[in-house]
């Protein structure tokens, strides 16, 4: 069960005056990501393949990010005539791709799968947040509500499941830190940056580099510090850490004087 729908959204009071278009820009490359949460949900169906409940559960979810990219396209056409989802879509899948052939988790084990879910699901919700802050245009900011309250929801869902197989199989508190940290090393890697090209670019040649500053320099320019202190508070308590410590103050500190020196590295690159 869905928690909003696409006919509930505002669309007639699109605002064409308050679109910013770097904003445009970061709304379609999330389309191809969210729209590409099918695959995913064919992915964990293999490695929970012995866990009907759990399955259902992806599936569903899945669903719900599958919305998310038709209500961000939709968005995107709106602001943007001119962009065409399905070439981009076609573009971004030929080109970067999930490994939905695996029998067992890339992250090694069940609970440092859920483990990496819960760090994506800290990431979008925290993204999307941030973005409905970011944006004036009405209709953008409903459907980024709807979003975060989604992913929200998400995290804690794949926490849910997290503590249950932590239970059952056990993991250290070092691998489960590893899972934490890869995952996020993993957010410069190639599917936003590819997602970027493909919605922005499709008729140039994909430049690892030159998107994923391009990228990178437009979503870190919509946090705000309370984005950065709520996101990290969830990754440590998915960590198994105290989510709102001197731990926290700490990283969050760190965490923004980053974006603060990459965003002007990247600024003064025009990238
Ligand atoms: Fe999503
Ligand atoms: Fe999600």
């Amino acid at each position: 069960m869905k928690h909003w729908t696409l006919e509930q959204i505002p669309w007639n009071r699109f605002d064409p005056a308050r679109v910013d278009p770097e904003i445009v820009k970061l709304v379609k490359a999330a389309a191809m990501v969210e729209f590409n949460g099918g695959d995913y949900a064919t992915y964990l169906n293999r490695v929970f393949a012995d866990d009907a409940e759990f399955r259902d559960v992806a599936t569903d979810w899945a669903q719900e990010e599958v919305q998310h990219g038709q209500a961000l396209a939709r968005w995107a056409k709106l602001a943007d005539p001119s962009f065409d989802f399905e070439i981009a879509f076609r573009s971004f899948t030929a080109g970067y791709a999930i490994p939905l052939d695996a029998e067992q988790s890339i992250r090694g084990s069940r609970a440092g799968e859920l483990v990496a879910r819960c760090i994506v699901e800290t990431g979008t919700s925290s993204y999307y947040s941030a973005l409905m802050d970011a944006t004036d245009e009405p209709v953008l900011k409903e459907i980024c509500r709807n979003i975060a309250a989604d992913e929200l929801r998400h995290y804690k869902l794949f926490y849910t499941y997290l503590k249950r197989y932590l239970d059952r199989e056990g993991l250290t508190g070092w691998r489960r830190l590893k899972v934490t940290l890869a995952r996020i090393g993993e957010s410069e890697d190639d599917e936003l940056a590819y997602a970027y090209f493909a919605a922005n670019h499709p008729d140039e040649t994909y430049d690892r580099k030159r998107f994923s500053r391009a990228y990178a320099r437009r979503a870190y320019a919509v946090y705000r510090r309370r984005h950065v202190e709520k996101g990290i508070a969830m990754a440590l308590k998915a960590t198994g850490l105290t989510p709102n410590g001197w731990l926290n103050r700490w990283l969050t500190a760190l965490a923004c004087r980053f974006l603060q020196f990459r965003i002007k590295k990247l600024n003064a690159l025009n990238a």
